[in-house]
């Protein structure tokens, strides 16, 4: 894909649902006992793998007046293909792991190359039997009885949290998870909403055994899609972006921090956003902020390139376990461009002197492919990205932003 440098922005637009919370969606629907029904839910790679892995596993999943249903309550052990989707297998495995059922969780090649230690440890402590290949997918769950335990995560993730929550709910006796540093409240929220015995007070989450309801859940836009107009709009005129998901509000928080006009109309756990062009300056990102904007992270990179002085991004180093090792491949792409960038081992330094553009490289990964084509948008000469397709994981509609 070429991407001319872009001097003009102005767009309306309603971003991509949430990826995170279509998918949680489909795999506590499938839990849950009854209906549930998903309004407005993503269509995409990765939430494609969600449902049909959910409709493998036992669920009636059918799509239906641009809404989804999930008949749940019944677990069959088969083999189900979580795909490109990290955030699928873990939760899954957390699912599976109190089963009745003995299943197998396969992956495409990206996602069996990322290790799955961080949940299989885990979910081992509560008594769970999976078999793995030194920890990585093909993951074989044989469902047993789990006990509840105390979790304290080393490494801040929504995703194990999740599975370890997931598993909680069949487990005997109580289960808490203690966040030091906080990450995204999907699964906690949604598990409250789809009825478990769940209560989270001050970052302790505790859950008991419970069984779920089928409810609607009503999807709000992805505010990590949104980040890419947002990024231009920032830099080169105007965006109106409708309906975005403000649960994970610290991108807006962080834009504004640095300089963003951004106006808020509020509609409760979405806003309607007007970005408009201003005066960035350089930033720091690091400890809790750099968990909480952790998949915006390769964009922040590339922004930072083109604001001028100093900006650091540090404790990212759960970005080398993504679908690649997005802090090697964003100082490789950058630099390609004419970035002077630093490579840290948890994160990036840079000096914002502008960007030549160039081609960049999408390593098969959906974020890398549009932080660059955004950074290319921003260059002075622009440039290409090699892999058009892979955005589908995520945001299919992204290449409409340069048209
Ligand atoms: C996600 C959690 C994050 C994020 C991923 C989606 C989720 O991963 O990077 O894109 O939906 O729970 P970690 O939990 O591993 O940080």
């Amino acid at each position: 894909m070429r991407i001319k440098p872009v001097k003009q922005f102005n767009l309306a637009l309603t971003p991509p649902p949430d990826k995170s919370i279509t998918i949680r969606a489909a795999i506590l629907g499938w839990l849950a006992c009854g209906t549930t029904e998903i309004i407005n839910p993503l269509f995409c790679g990765d939430t494609a793998a969600a449902f049909d892995a959910v409709a493998a596993l036992g669920a009636d999943v059918r799509f239906d007046k641009g809404a989804m249903t999930v008949v749940g309550g019944k677990i069959r052990g088969a083999e189900a293909d979580a795909r490109n989707s990290a955030t699928v297998m873990r939760l899954l495995a957390g699912a599976l792991s109190g089963s009745d059922a003995t299943a197998i969780i396969t992956g495409d090649a990206s996602l069996s190359r990322r290790s799955m230690k961080c949940v299989i440890d885990v979910l081992t402590d509560m008594g769970a039997k999976i078999e793995s290949k030194k920890g990585f997918a093909p993951l074989k769950i044989v469902g047993t009885t789990l006990h509840g335990i105390d979790f304290v995560p080393e490494v801040p993730s929504a995703q194990v949290k999740s599975a370890v929550l997931i598993a909680g709910l069949g487990a005997e006796g109580r289960t808490t998870v203690t966040e030091r540093i906080k990450t995204r409240s999907h699964t906690e929220d949604m598990l409250g909403e789809f009825g478990a015995d769940i209560k989270n007070e001050n970052g302790v989450i505790t859950i008991s055994k419970s069984k779920l309801t089928g409810i609607k859940v009503n999807v709000p836009g992805d505010i990590s899609s949104a980040a890419y107009p947002m990024a231009l709009a920032l830099k080169r005129g105007f965006c109106y972006l409708k309906n975005v998901g403000t649960s994970r509000r610290e991108l807006i928080d962080f834009f504004v921090g640095i300089g963003g006009d951004i106006e808020e109309e509020d509609r409760g756990d979405r806003a309607d956003l007007t970005v408009r062009r201003s005066d960035l300056k350089p930033f720091k990102i690091s400890g809790a902020m750099s968990a909480a904007l952790i998949d915006e992270l390769p964009l922040l990179a590339a922004l930072a390139c083109v604001i001028e002085g100093e900006s650091e991004i540090v404790d990212a180093e759960a970005l080398r376990n993504k679908e690649c090792d997005r802090i090697r491949c964003t100082v490789l792409n950058l630099r390609a461009m004419g970035a002077d960038i630093e490579e840290l081992k948890d994160g990036f330094r840079i000096n914002g002197k502008g960007l030549k553009g160039g081609n960049a490289r999408s390593y098969g990964d959906h974020r890398m492919a549009m932080s660059m084509a955004v950074a290319n948008a921003l260059s002075d000469g622009g440039g290409t990205v090699d892999d058009d397709r892979c955005v589908e994981i995520s945001y299919p509609s992204f290449w409409e932003l340069f048209v």
